[in-house]
């Protein structure tokens, strides 16, 4: 993800259709500053979220890896959004499968979860897919959303 993603970017991140389950949709500004902060991340960590594109070079979104608080604690989460006009074909899953896989190669964290609002049933599923089961014993600070694991 670079600057010169943002216009795909905006158009993902403020799409009210994407954004369902977030407060609300992201302006252009509030895009570019979701670039600068992955970007923040591959240097600070070498990893973050990354875009998703087809092998014909076609945006379909974003899936990585990110550190997160479960429990008061840092914790890698998978997370992903695919535009609307690209979802269910199977593209999160194998994103998050290719970030799951990366994650366990290059021993990151012993655990990955994805942090889901409780009415998000496209994530939960996407999380269900790759081997991830909601664990009641971690929470998030938010009361609204489920934590998903999996061992690493
Ligand atoms: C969540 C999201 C990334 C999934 O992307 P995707 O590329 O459509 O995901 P996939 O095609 O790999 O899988 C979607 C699965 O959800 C299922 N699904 C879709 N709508 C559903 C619903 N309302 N209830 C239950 N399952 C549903 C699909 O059938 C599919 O499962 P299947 O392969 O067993 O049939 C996409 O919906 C999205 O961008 N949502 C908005 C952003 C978001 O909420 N991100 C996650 C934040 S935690």
């Amino acid at each position: 993800m670079s600057p010169d993603d943002l216009d795909e970017m905006a158009d993902l991140l403020g799409d009210p259709r994407v954004m369902e389950y977030y407060p609300r949709p992201k302006d252009r500004e509030e895009a570019a500053g979701w670039i600068n902060w992955n970007q923040r991340n591959y240097a600070e960590y070498g990893h973050g979220l990354w875009v998703i594109e087809t092998h014909d070079g076609e945006f379909i979104g974003d899936c990585g890896l990110t550190w997160q608080k479960v429990n008061e604690a840092a914790a890698l989460e998978v997370g992903f959004h695919v535009k609307a006009s690209a979802q269910n074909l199977g593209f999160a899953a194998e994103a998050a499968t290719a970030c799951r896989d990366f994650a366990s190669s290059h021993a990151l964290a012993s655990r990955l979860v994805a942090i889901i609002h409780h009415d998000n049933r496209p994530s939960q599923r996407v999380a269900a897919k790759i081997g991830m089961h909601r664990d009641r014993t971690l929470t998030h600070s938010s009361p609204i959303h489920l934590v998903y694991a999996m061992d690493l």
